[in-house]
């Protein structure tokens, strides 16, 4: 079956021509459904998006499972879309013994950016890939904790293979004898230009299911376009304000008594402290996991847990998958788990409501009730030698591959509900997600540990849709430790997870004081922090984000420039190396880290002006910097007209208590940033129980003014207080 859609673009008017080789019909795109024949059809379901779908799609998909609901608003709110930069003609579609073989065009100097959270590289044209849900093993091959088959094309539009699939990808290397674009053939044995990938006109995906769902997006920039995604599968997620704060994880056999000590030992040291993670032990044995608290380690779980909530403390726990066949719980999910077992557990079928429901109330009573306040998922990825195999089978009837692919959004969605029912927000770690989970309180993590590769996996994550953190264990040298500990305080979630060794913030004493600092002015930022999520949950920006994503990098207007030739012009450096060592938080900061072993580094600044934080001093603007900090600080900088409101430095805060804030304010331009703010730990923002603060610097000659509107009759619920701070000197 071939589909070759012949057809006037959706660039060019609302008729669409299909010529389906056997069928011939007519599309008339618009807003409604339109289809061709009753297996194949095209939909723009709002705004710049269109969903797209072929043959006899899966029931089971990424989406299907998880009830995210676009947030059309939103998307409308992004204003009008541009078409796609190609006509439908231009995707081609057709069954290839049982499997679905899609592939668009590809331009000479487009690149592809997202295709699951990689560790090495950011741009994904010439690389092969099967995205299949598994522990990343050192390679970007496809096999990584989200192997989310959504990517964002330079050209300004996106794509989600809505499958539960193990997906095959061929991202700009298969040449065709068909194509319209031919690679120049070259003499290897003379021409130094030959070269082993020659130019590949497309991108092609091979989906073992004979049909597909697809979803495109359009956006005026790369930013909005996934921006559209998010929206698309609900909006980004929007953390408790405690999950903002630092978080602890302890050793896995310590004790009640070992974690009162060790809070106490936080205070002493004047250490943030907002969350403290318990480990397998805290359960009577794991894995296979009992879920029962371990009654000589925790005696009295409810006690201890609010003990140190009274200490403004949370608590989180860790757990797997695999239950063990020795407790509770076991009984009552003997009939929802598959046919294998894992580390000699059950395997629960979390698609099945049944399976879900008897989890969510075990969980309510034994560890809700208790006070917990989230969880950490871990092992629901991989490795193949020790998961189920594919051959495995489960009484939903959903292949073990469908399976593999959404346990880890499966779990998500059973525990955001079940929290969400009792109207509390969590905030909590998976080691899996896939596409559909962006709302969802979770962020990714792994036993990977290379400080680079996990930049990488920050900077990548924000394409995706998903949550990452660069988690700190231990370090062989107190260098290094203070630059993990730095970029951990510029990610989703601060964490040092001591479970095996127990090493505290403050084990290297040579670096204690820039280590105290750094994990301080992260305590400083929940304002913005805050803000930068909440613009992720309502408008789909990320907030920690990629350069690519920020408009102007990739601009096509660097030729009005002038100044800068073709080795200098930072556009075009940024085309040819990969950018993954700094990223954008929020609208303004951009973080440049060191890594051990480095004194200097280069920095590439978009075009505008930037300006010093810690100084306000004026750094550059569109070009390639070199910064050698003497201070022991992570590097960082702000946009010319970045408001920044900060909090005094205090290790936890009552967030419902105001706070002064410090406003500050960098560079020359008159500017207005939108503070957000809410009770920080229920849905009721949802029934419209939250504030937009409006902070306005206006700098008219030379005279420079701060101002910070509220809503009449409305007050904020951490802040009292705008003090403005202009950091840059005229
Ligand atoms: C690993 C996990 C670690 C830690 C450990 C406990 O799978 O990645 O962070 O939780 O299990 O056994």
């Amino acid at each position: 079956m071939t589909n070759n859609f012949s057809s006037t673009s959706m660039k060019s008017g609302t008729k669409i021509l299909f010529h389906i080789v056997m069928v011939t019909a007519t599309i008339i795109a618009g807003i409604g459904c339109v289809s061709c024949r009753a297996d194949k059809a095209v939909h723009e379901e709002g705004p710049g998006v269109w969903k797209l779908t072929f043959g006899k799609a899966d029931h089971v998909t990424l989406l299907s499972e998880l009830d995210c609901e676009p947030r059309w608003q939103s998307i409308k709110g992004l204003g009008e879309a541009p078409q796609l930069p190609f006509g439908l003609d231009e995707i081609q579609i057709e069954e290839v013994e049982g499997k679905t073989h899609v592939r668009f065009p590809l331009e000479v100097d487009e690149q592809i950016y997202g295709l699951g959270l990689n560790f090495k590289s950011v741009n994904r044209r010439g690389s092969t890939m099967r995205l299949h849900v598994d522990h990343y093993g050192g390679k970007d091959n496809g096999r990584t904790h989200a192997p989310v088959p959504f990517f964002v094309s330079s050209r300004g539009y996106g794509v989600l293979i809505n499958s539960a699939r193990y997906i095959d990808v061929w991202c700009g290397t298969g040449v065709r004898r068909d194509s319209p674009h031919q690679p120049e053939i070259r003499d290897r044995n003379t021409d130094p230009k030959w070269t082993a990938s020659p130019l590949s006109d497309n991108i092609e995906f091979l989906i073992p299911a004979s049909g597909v769902e697809i979803i495109l997006f359009t956006g005026n920039t790369m930013l909005e376009v996934v921006q559209r995604y998010n929206l698309y599968c609900g909006g980004g997620c929007l953390p408790p304000k405690w999950g903002l704060g630092f978080w602890q994880r302890v050793p896995s056999l310590s004790t009640d008594k070992d974690i009162e000590n060790e809070v106490s030992d936080f205070a002493t040291h004047g250490f943030p402290l907002s969350v403290i993670g318990l480990e397998p032990g805290w359960m009577s044995s794991s894995y296979p996991c009992s879920y029962e608290w371990d009654k000589t380690r925790f005696p009295k779980p409810a006690t201890f847990i609010s003990d140190l909530m009274n200490k403004g403390i949370r608590t989180n726990v860790w757990i797997n998958p695999y239950v063990s066949p020795l407790c509770e719980l076991s009984n009552r999910l003997v009939p929802y788990c598959g046919s294998h077992t894992v580390w000699c557990g059950l395997v629960p079928d979390y698609s099945l409501e049944k399976t879900r429901k008897t989890i969510s109330d075990y969980f309510a009573s034994n560890h809700l009730d208790c006070g917990v306040s989230g969880y950490k998922m871990d092992e629901n990825d991989g490795y193949d030698q020790w998961l189920w195999p594919d051959i495995a089978t489960f009484p939903s009837g959903h292949s073990a591959e469908q399976i593999r692919q959404i346990y880890g959004s499966l779990m998500q969605k059973t525990t955001t509900d079940l929290f969400r029912s009792r109207n509390q927000r969590t905030y909590g770690l998976v080691r899996a997600a896939n596409a559909g989970t962006n709302s969802m309180p979770y962020v990714i993590y792994n036993d990977y540990y290379n400080h680079r590769d996990f930049i990488t996996a920050l900077i990548n994550s924000s394409f995706i849709g998903v949550l990452w953190t660069p988690e700190v264990r231990s370090s062989k040298t107190a260098e290094e430790w203070l630059r993990r500990m730095q970029t951990v305080c510029f990610s989703p979630l601060a964490m040092l997870n001591a479970w095996s060794d127990g090493t505290k913030p403050w084990t290297f004493t040579e670096v204690q004081k820039p280590v105290l600092e750094v994990a301080m002015l992260r305590m400083q930022l929940m304002p913005y922090l805050y803000t930068a999520f909440a613009d992720y949950a309502m408008k789909g920006i990320p907030p920690f984000r990629a350069m690519y994503l920020e408009p102007g990098l990739l601009s096509s207007n660097r030729e009005q420039k002038g100044t800068l030739d073709g080795t200098e012009n930072p556009y075009e450096i940024s085309k040819r190396i990969e950018i993954k060592d700094q990223w954008m938080v929020g609208p303004s900061l951009l973080v440049a880290p060191l890594f051990e072993g480095q004194s200097d580094r280069e920095v590439l600044l978009p075009e505008g002006r930037w300006y010093d934080f810690y100084t306000g001093d004026y750094v550059g603007s569109g070009e390639i910097i070199k910064t050698h900090p003497t201070d022991y600080r992570i590097p960082l900088y702000v946009k010319d007209g970045g408001i920044i409101p900060m909090l005094p430095p205090i290790e936890n805060f009552d967030y419902s208590i105001g706070y002064p804030v410090e406003v500050r304010y960098y560079g020359t331009s008159s500017a207005e940033y939108q503070l957000y703010d809410d009770d920080g730990m229920s849905f009721d923002y949802e029934q419209g129980d939250y504030v937009w603060i409006v902070l306005r610097v206006e700098n008219s000659h030379g005279a420079i003014r701060g101002t910070a509107v509220l809503p009449k009759n409305v007050k904020p619920w951490s802040y009292d207080s705008f003090h403005f701070k202009f950091m840059t000197r005229h």
